[in-house]
């Protein structure tokens, strides 16, 4: 049987500025299945990231609930949403969002390092791992004006994935990279699926979408579609294209 790791129940997210009322998300529900790849589609300014920092705590809502396993992460308190974004969450920007005056190992093990289990020495043995795996190690002593954004990503990836979190979420982390670059950081995203990762991300990019097992799109802040496909390495990928493809046209993409 599938477990649920996430569940958004009538979620809904509204800005007010100046007065005037932004309903962004509207009465969404959602539910994120462990070991998934998902992927979230839709137009520009349907809600994507919003709804990404809801489900991630990163946002406070205007109604319903999401509980992540039985917790209502909607009635956390601080200590508690902390405890979630450090040790459970990971999370990877389109912007790659690292601390310019230090390493690129520094930036993985201040994230490591503030959480309050861990013993100094696994996490600097870990970020070191993490940077090898992710074949960033030889650039790990440079600051992140001196590498790649590929490089950079990829150590903005391993910052996400210090604490071992049981939900990586990314908006839109191949936004900034070349083509090769992207690739590369898809390959990991894969890799890390293969492994067990359950994953959320954003993205605009068909490529990108095609590793997902499943593909919600959105609309005006609600869930249109929702499209199932067979785990990216074991499938054919022309076939796979052709079915993304279909799909999108019938989303309206
Ligand atoms: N902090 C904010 N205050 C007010 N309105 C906001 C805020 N953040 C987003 N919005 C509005 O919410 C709507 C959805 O924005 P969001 O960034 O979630 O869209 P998106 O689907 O991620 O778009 P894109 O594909 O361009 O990244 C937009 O109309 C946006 O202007
Ligand atoms: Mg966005």
């Amino acid at each position: 049987m599938s477990e649920i790791i996430l569940h958004a129940h009538d979620l809904s997210k509204t800005y007010v500025h100046e007065g005037i009322q932004n309903h962004v998300i509207k009465h969404l529900n959602l539910e994120i299945i462990k070991g998934d790849f998902t992927v979230i589609m839709g137009p520009s300014g349907s809600g994507k990231s919003t709804l990404l920092y809801c489900l991630s705590a990163m946002e406070e809502i205007s109604g319903g609930s999401v509980y992540f396993h039985e917790q209502d992460i909607t009635e956390a308190n601080e200590n508690q949403l902390s405890d979630l974004r450090l040790k459970h969450f990971g999370f990877v920007f389109q912007q790659i969002h690292l601390v310019s005056s230090l390493t690129l190992l520094e930036n993985i093990l201040i994230s490591g390092l503030s959480s309050r289990n861990r013993r100094d020495e696994s996490v600097y043995e870990r970020g070191e791992e993490l940077l090898r795996r992710f074949q960033t190690f030889e650039a790990k002593d440079r600051l992140p004006s001196q590498v790649s954004g590929g490089e950079a990503q990829r150590a903005a990836i391993a910052r996400a994935l210090i604490n071992g979190p049981e939900l990586l979420f990314a908006d839109e982390p191949t936004g900034s990279l070349n083509q090769r670059n992207s690739q590369i950081v898809l390959d990991l995203f894969t890799e890390l699926n293969v492994d067990g990762q359950s994953i959320v991300m954003v993205t605009h990019d068909r490529k990108a979408a095609l590793r997902a097992n499943r593909i919600v799109y959105l609309i005006d802040g609600r869930i249109v579609g929702d499209l199932g496909l067979t785990p990216y390495q074991d499938d054919d990928l022309s076939n796979r294209e052709v079915q993304l493809n279909t799909w999108l046209e019938s989303m309206s993409w």
